[in-house]
């Protein structure tokens, strides 16, 4: 599967227009609980500076900035930044959030800048987990915490049985027909039984100097929390 930047910043440049749509239908609007519950976890403070990596159309960074956070959101697509803009103007939050459009894998900002990070649904498309981790460390203060919410697959079998239709029919027909791009919910369904699972990905985290302080799957395994803490 094909990672590298351009391909992926062109993808959700192409899908931008409906991603929102798309995310409420597929998910029947599972995912705003969902992505509260990755930033409850933080328990960020106010003040607090906050990274979200992947920032996409901010539906994670916008509630955060919201409870008092300034958050920087980063993202390679530049129509998904414009959109997420666009509602934090609507919400008045532009104070609050501010985003730069670049790679998660080598990013503009100084060491230790951030009190914690953040990431929902992309941490399956970078290109090299080791490197990205070991970025966000760098990133983070000592013992800055990152949250990271991602698809994971059923742990019962008939349930994932159950998913994967879902995964290989119904994403690809409905996310084809509303964004007219078919291949896009192609690839999510790949980039997700692709993905590690949790244990190999915790092992990862791991050797990447983060101690892992909680980690759940969320509605029978689609999804899984993570919160991992900066050591050293
Ligand atoms: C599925 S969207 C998630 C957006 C948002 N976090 C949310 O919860 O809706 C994935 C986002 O990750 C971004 N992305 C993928 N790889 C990236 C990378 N290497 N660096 C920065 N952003 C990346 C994409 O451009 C896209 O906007």
């Amino acid at each position: 599967m094909d990672k590298r930047p351009s391909i992926i910043g062109r993808m959700f440049d192409r899908i931008a227009p409906t991603y929102d749509l798309l995310n409420t239908i597929l998910s029947l609007s599972l995912d705003r609980a969902w992505r509260r519950a990755a930033t409850n976890l933080l328990e960020i403070r106010t003040g607090d500076t906050v990274l979200d990596v992947a920032t996409g159309t901010g539906d994670l960074a916008l509630p955060a900035a919201i409870g008092g956070a300034n958050v920087i959101g980063i993202d390679l697509s530049r129509q998904m930044l414009l959109r997420a803009l666009g509602k934090a103007r609507e919400q008045g939050l532009r104070t609050r959030y501010s985003v730069v459009q670049g790679d998660a894998l080598s990013m503009p900002f100084r060491d230790e800048t951030f009190n914690s990070a953040m990431v929902a649904f992309g941490i399956r498309n970078m290109n090299n987990l080791e490197v990205f981790l070991a970025e966000i460390h760098r990133v983070l203060s000592s013992s800055g915490r990152f949250s990271i919410l991602e698809f994971s697959l059923p742990e019962s079998s008939l349930f994932r049985w159950i998913y994967g239709v879902y995964l290989t029919y119904a994403v690809p027909i409905i996310g084809g027909l509303i964004s007219g791009d078919y291949d896009t919910y192609r690839y999510l369904r790949d980039s997700v039984t692709g993905f590690p699972v949790p244990k190999a990905l915790e092992d990862m985290m791991k050797r990447q100097g983060f101690r892992v302080v909680r980690s759940r799957s969320v509605f029978g395994g689609i999804s899984h929390l993570y919160l991992i803490e900066k050591e050293g």
